[in-house]
């Protein structure tokens, strides 16, 4: 199969789709690759090194769209590439069609395949291509809302850690899913207090073992969420219902019960937040601050640190990536339920029954 991968154009987007180690998987299982000179520089990945892998340079996105079987990328096509397409064509990226109808009637009349890495769905309901973005947003939660507790950048000016003799930051983290046991990691690592909230009793019992009750755990109710509020410093917000807005857990009239200064990283913010004032922010300009509360609410945080999410992104999708080029993607998916749930699009018909959903559109059963 001919296998291709362009510059990603979205703002602030600096991952990419294939690395040079990719490259030289598909190139060993013999498909060819074409790579888009400099697709891969913001993620500290040069054209020689693909070169050197043995991939095709090519100058332009348009030559490597007309010549892919299959288009392997990051994120969603934005309008400017709709047109590049041609029917049959292959799509491997993220797609978050539900969130956009536009996009979606777009990609239709475009008559290409589009396997989208969020619905790919192994038999215990986990999401692997979502799950290294996760834990990359969980940790980075912890950078951040420490970066942001400094005072310059507006926050109370408390060190995570304290020092001996100082009493040490207090983090709360409501969602002890990916996000959040991610989130504990690194600021129970960094020395803080942590206590982390959840619905799921299971979950609770599970983090207290791993963390040998070194850190809090609490049932996620309002008035635990109160006692949280009072105390913090930083505040994570990582809970997720699937396929649900986040609840928003905590009222715009709750900041008052939160220290000047202290600061929330709503990591849930794509899923519309669960915190009440929670608004999406950019990289650009990451925070804004309500009531003497600094907000952190980006809602693609793993594009801050490209290189490691490329390649814990590319990790995950390399293995469904071969299981197409190499079976096509009809016979890969008869043999692969997981993949076989990753398809949204196929030849002008919608596949993906919620998307369909979504916009009341027909939904048509794949393969
Ligand atoms: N901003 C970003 O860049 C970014 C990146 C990755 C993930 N996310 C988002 O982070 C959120 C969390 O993702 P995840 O992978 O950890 O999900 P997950 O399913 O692994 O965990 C969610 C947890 O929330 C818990 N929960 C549900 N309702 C709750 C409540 N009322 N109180 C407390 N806990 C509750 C669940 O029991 C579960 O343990 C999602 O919205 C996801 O889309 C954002």
């Amino acid at each position: 199969m001919k296998v291709g991968s362009v510059k990603e154009i979205k703002r602030h987007e600096y991952r990419v789709g294939l690395t040079p180690s990719c490259v030289k998987a598909y190139v060993a299982a013999g498909h060819s690759v074409s790579i888009e000179a400099g697709a891969g520089i913001n993620a500290g990945f040069t054209d020689e090194e693909y070169s050197q892998a043995g991939a095709e340079l090519v100058k332009g996105r348009k030559e490597v769209f007309d010549k892919s079987d299959m288009i392997v990328k990051v994120k969603e096509p934005q309008p400017d590439e709709w047109g590049l397409f041609h029917k049959g064509q292959i799509l491997f990226t993220y797609l978050h069609l539900a969130a956009e109808r536009e996009l979606t009637e777009g990609l239709l009349k475009t008559g290409i395949k589009g396997v989208a890495y969020e619905t790919i769905e192994t038999e215990d309901g986990q999401l692997p291509l979502l799950k290294p973005m996760s834990e990359i947003a969980g940790r980075l939660s912890i950078q951040e809302g420490a970066k942001f507790l400094e005072r310059p950048f507006g926050g109370r000016g408390v060190l995570l850690g304290g020092i001996p003799g100082v009493e040490k930051g207090q983090v709360a983290i409501l969602g002890g899913g990916v996000v959040g046991t991610n989130a504990a990691k690194m600021a129970y690592g960094m020395g803080a207090r942590v206590t982390i909230l959840d619905i799921d009793v299971n979950r609770l019992e599970y983090l207290d073992d791993i963390f040998e009750g070194h850190i809090n755990t609490l049932y996620s109710n309002p008035a635990n969420i109160e006692k949280v509020l009072h105390e913090s410093d930083l505040l994570i917000g990582a809970v997720l219902i699937p396929g649900a807005k986040a609840p928003n857990l905590v009222k715009r009239t709750d900041l008052k019960k939160m220290k000047q200064g202290s600061v929330i990283v709503d990591v849930a913010v794509d899923q519309g937040g669960c915190i009440e004032t929670t608004k999406p922010t950019t990289h650009d300009e990451p925070t804004f601050t309500i009531d003497g509360v600094v907000h952190y609410c980006v809602a693609n945080m793993p594009g801050a640190v490209a290189r490691t999410a490329t390649l814990g992104l590319t990790s995950a999708t390399l293995k469904y990536g071969l299981m197409i080029a190499n079976k096509g993607l009809e016979q890969a998916a008869k043999e692969n339920e997981a993949l076989k749930l990753g398809i949204n699009l196929y030849d002008g018909a919608l596949t993906y029954k919620a998307v369909a959903d979504t916009f009341g559109m027909d939904y048509t059963p794949v393969i």
